[in-house]
């Protein structure tokens, strides 16, 4: 249907579609961070094969959790992939993901190159047939300003956890995210809560998975340093750490297990 449209009406039935896809208001409250590639000049096609794949996957995701998509012929083919965060439902993984269509359409219009991660989804698409191949170049790093006190004792639990939480991310099937939350000393000399989560893109196999995550661990040891919190952001995968629970989940935690114990969880 899109391909018979001409150019100047493209824009309007991007949004006839979506509003058609979603008649449910639209929360933008959980946007992280968008990256908008290289801009193209004056192609007739690609905002058409663009827009087909936000589309596609806006329609496909929710069924599964999980989508990708591709249109158009030769040079002017767009590749796309989308996700949603584990405990997000299927209104709030629509929701999101056609958020995340809208800003690509009017952050990025003329780029060929987007990704755009929210709390409850990730979006990406390319020119260029990215499946598979992970990129562990850093699109982001964020980190609280608190310091833990006893800086060896955190980074050895932060080590720690983000290893084991990384094999079970990417041991995964069909998703590669993992989670946990372990006791670990606390910054003022007592026993508190580390929780973690590590995802890749769900193209990824274990080894391309396993190789974003070692990257982006050492992100964090280079942009975090020795803060609390951390938020890591790759093409291809990315991993939190913070001393309070994030997820959109409530991850099972018996209060009565010894300190140390290891709660875990993987898709
Ligand atoms: C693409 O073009 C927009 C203006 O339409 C500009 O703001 C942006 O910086 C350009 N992006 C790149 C990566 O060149
Ligand atoms: C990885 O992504 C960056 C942009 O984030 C890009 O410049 C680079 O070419 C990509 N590398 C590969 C191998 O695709």
């Amino acid at each position: 249907m899109l391909t018979m449209a001409s150019s100047s009406n493209h824009q309007q039935l991007f949004f006839l579609l979506l509003a058609l896809l979603l008649p449910i208001a639209i929360n933008g409250a959980d946007f992280i961070f968008q990256k908008c590639g290289e801009n193209f000049t004056a192609n007739a096609i690609l905002p058409g094969n663009i827009n087909s794949v936000l589309l596609d996957l806006v329609g496909k995701t929710s069924t599964h959790g999980f989508a990708t998509s591709s249109y158009g012929t030769g040079a002017d083919t767009i590749y796309g992939i989308s996700e949603c965060s584990e405990g997000a439902t299927a209104q709030a993984c629509s929701a999101c993901l056609s958020d995340s269509a809208l800003k690509a359409h009017t952050s990025c219009p003329n780029s060929a190159d987007m990704s755009i991660w929210q709390h409850s989804c990730y979006l990406r698409y390319s020119k260029k047939n990215f499946m598979g191949q992970p990129n562990s170049t850093k699109i982001g790093a964020w980190y609280s300003i608190h310091k833990p006190v006893d800086q060896q004792a955190y980074t050895r639990a932060v080590e720690e956890l983000l290893g084991v939480v990384g094999s079970a991310a990417s041991w995964g099937e069909n998703r590669k995210f993992g989670w946990g939350v372990m006791d670990s000393p606390n910054f003022k000399g007592s026993v508190g809560k580390l929780f973690a989560m590590v995802q890749c893109t769900w193209d990824l196999d274990q080894d391309a998975c396993t190789k974003c995550l070692a990257d982006a661990r050492q992100i964090r040891r280079d942009s975090c340093g020795d803060r609390l919190g951390c938020y890591v952001i790759t093409e291809s995968c990315a991993l939190r750490i913070e001393i309070s629970a994030f997820l959109l989940f409530n991850p099972a935690h018996d209060p009565a297990t010894p300190a140390r114990s290891i709660t875990l969880g993987s898709l």
